[in-house]
């Protein structure tokens, strides 16, 4: 992985973050119990299935319950899941991305390398295929450059069985950049804000609306490769999956509507707190950590053999620390600390087949950036389960997996 591509879903330009204030603001959500509250006894046990059900068992008996494999293609880059767009239903392996709000994929009509180079949505063979009655366009440009522009339509999107009509983007041109994923396309999961057609809903706000979904939730179940021996994950649409992780899911609530923007309240490695806090988001759709540069140098001066590599621009670590048994990455969100173990926090050699064995050199997965914000992208989520709760106060549920 090229360290120009970690930002792919970073369209952060463009964007408005916390101001100071936010950073230190509490949020208090109050329990107001009715005492004469008797509810409705199947509707109550029907939510805690939702809650507390098997994905496989859920998914298959009840409406408002989307199940959708992924698959991990390239040493936890990138996790993409099946898709069907149009009807009869075409399916694309779209990248479920929680720092962007559009869903695109290309168009069969598009003429780039990058767009051929991947399955293209043909919009001529889909009855229910409408195009934008404003002939409205859309253009996206990433944080390392890459783009991709077309026209928008809507037509019926089918995630994991939950199906409802959707506007997308159909790309007619994409950069380069693009053509060495194996994604077909990116399906946005942050807030209507981001879109990138002003007015534009994303399909879990239209999801909501509908009633479509049984709980107003995305879950990220996304294992490392180490720990799911190339299973894969799943996302799981209007549920939660509590066979995946450990303990009670802690509520982090969202600082800033936009992305899933929280307050980091600390890093720790090995327990050994940094004193160090700031916004951070909760983005699938990137693969590293990015910190701040002074966080990132203090999180490597306590990693035997770490190194910031000047001419590569990246933090270096030993890749023997992928067989560490002991050590931790913490980073503490509404006062608990979710840990990545430092086996994880090895990435890839800086350059293949040179250096002694023993004592070759790798990329951190903790890298550094002039960026507003963290982002704790999937070297964070491959260690814990992440529920992106679009409830009218809307937090991330975090649990450490199982
Ligand atoms: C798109 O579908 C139409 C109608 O089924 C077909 O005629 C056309 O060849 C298809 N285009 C591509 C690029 O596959
Ligand atoms: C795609 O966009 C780039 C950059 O704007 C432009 O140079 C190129 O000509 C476009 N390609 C097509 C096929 O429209
Ligand atoms: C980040 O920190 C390292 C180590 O202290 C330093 O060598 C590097 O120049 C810094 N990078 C930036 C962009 O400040």
């Amino acid at each position: 992985m090229k360290i120009s591509t970690i930002l792919l879903s970073l369209a952060i330009a463009t964007l408005v973050f916390a101001d100071e204030d936010s950073t230190t603001s509490v949020f208090e959500v109050p329990l107001i119990h009715n005492p004469a509250y008797r509810g409705d006894f199947q509707a109550q046990m029907q939510k805690m299935r939702y809650r507390y059900g098997s994905p496989e068992t859920i998914a298959a008996a009840t409406k408002g319950v989307g199940l959708v494999p992924v698959t991990d293609p390239s040493f936890d880059s990138e996790y993409y899941g099946p898709v069907k767009i149009g009807t009869p239903g075409q399916t694309f392996n779209m990248n479920f991305d929680t720092g962007s709000a559009d869903i695109w994929l290309a168009s069969s009509t598009c003429p780039t390398a990058a767009c051929k180079s991947h399955r293209g949505f043909n919009s001529s063979s889909s009855a229910t295929f409408t195009l934008d009655p404003a002939e409205r366009r859309f253009q996206l440009v990433y944080g390392d450059g890459s783009y991709a522009s077309g026209h928008i339509g809507t037509d019926m999107v089918n995630v994991g069985g939950i199906q409802i009509r959707q506007t997308i983007g159909l790309a007619t041109n994409e950069s380069s950049e693009f053509g060495v994923s194996k994604m077909d396309g990116m399906f946005g999961l942050s807030f209507s804000s981001f879109e990138s057609v002003p007015g534009v809903q994303t399909f879990m706000t239209n999801a909501i609306a509908e009633k479509a979904v049984a709980l107003p939730v995305v879950s990220a179940y996304l294992p490392s490769l180490r720990r799911s021996g190339g299973k894969g994950g799943h996302y799981l649409f209007g549920a939660i999956d509590s066979t995946k992780f450990q303990g009670d899911l802690t509520y982090v609530p969202v600082t800033v509507k936009g992305y899933w923007q929280v307050a980091v309240q600390d890093v720790l490695v090995s327990g050994q707190s940094l004193d160090s806090s700031y916004q951070g988001i909760i983005d699938t759709g990137t693969t590293l950590v990015i910190l701040d540069n002074m966080t990132a140098a203090a999180v490597h001066s306590k990693i035997d053999g770490a190194n910031f590599d000047a001419q590569k621009k990246g933090w270096t670590v030993p890749c023997s620390l992928s067989k560490a048994t002991t050590g931790s990455v913490g980073f503490k969100l509404a006062g608990r600390v979710f840990e990545v173990p430092m086996a994880d926090i090895v990435w890839e050699p800086v350059e293949k087949g040179k250096g002694k064995p023993g004592e070759e050199i790798c990329y951190s997965g903790v890298q550094s950036m002039g960026l507003p914000v963290w982002v704790l992208g999937d070297v964070f989520i491959k260690n814990n389960y992440c529920v992106f709760d679009q409830s009218d106060v809307p937090s991330v549920g975090i649990a450490p997996l199982k």
